[in-house]
């Protein structure tokens, strides 16, 4: 793994406007490299002031949306226009305001079985990335999130699979709201060319501390470790409140 980078801005607002400018930055080098950026983004709250920054000036003209292959970290099992779903926050703060054509967007399937929803999805990435050259799923950008428990993408200190499985793609129950979710793996998370954690609030001040800082293998966010790719950690001044200072 390269080193790790932690950034600590003002507020959320201004969280929000690095996150973007990062998220820009990764789809401009990844498109003049090789012509498109595969970025899988999460739910929660945390994000969203982000996304809604895609679809306004200057990220609405910047962002090469065209080249833009859009998947998900992870998922709920509930309908997408349910108010928990992933894809439905999604969609209302940039997707359906950029009218991005839907052959470049991957929402998780939500079916009522969620194994077969876990492999359709690992389909959907065995054909996209094997139409790449790519073998296994090497995303340009992933972006996560942290819960207070430490969870990552949906990704539990309680679920029951081991998380260093083989696969792409798991169906998994928790959370909260405590459904059933679809999630990528640990694998496929710490394959991407780069991980930027999105974290913000006092209420996550401990769980980052312990993630950081005591790096609790326990937590699924602290077995976020890109192989070769940079991990970035975006933190507002409230989530960085209990780091030490260096
Ligand atoms: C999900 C997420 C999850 C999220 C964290 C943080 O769908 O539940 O992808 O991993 O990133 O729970 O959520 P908040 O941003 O709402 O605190």
């Amino acid at each position: 793994m390269k080193a790790r980078q932690i950034i600590v801005e003002k507020n959320a607002e201004r969280l929000a406007q690095k996150g973007a400018a990062l998220f820009y930055e990764q789809a401009r080098d990844a498109v003049t490299e090789k012509g498109h950026f595969a970025v899988a983004i999460s739910g929660g709250g945390t994000p969203r002031e982000m996304h809604r920054l895609f679809s306004k000036a200057p990220l609405r003209q910047q962002i090469a949306w065209e080249k833009t292959h859009l998947f998900w970290v992870d998922e709920r099992a509930v309908p997408y226009d349910h108010p928990a779903s992933n894809y439905g926050a999604a969609k209302a703060d940039f997707i359906e305001k950029l009218t991005l054509s839907g052959d470049r967007i991957y929402p998780m399937p939500v079916g009522v079985d969620p194994e077969t929803n876990a492999a359709e999805y690992q389909r959907q990435l065995q054909s996209f990335f094997k139409g790449k050259n790519a073998e296994v799923p090497v995303f340009d950008l992933i972006v996560l999130g942290v819960g207070t428990d430490g969870h990552t993408a949906s990704l539990f200190p309680t679920t029951p699979a081991d998380i260093s499985t083989d696969k792409w793609v798991m169906a998994v129950k928790g959370g909260d709201p405590d459904v059933l979710r679809l999630t990528l793996t640990l694998p496929v998370i710490n394959r991407a060319r780069q991980v930027l954690f999105l974290v913000s609030g006092a209420r996550k001040a401990r769980i980052v501390k312990k993630v950081l800082e005591n790096e609790d293998p326990l937590l699924p966010a602290a077995r976020i470790r890109p192989e070769s790719g940079h991990l970035m950690w975006l933190l507002d001044t409230d989530a960085a409140s209990l780091l030490a200072r260096e």
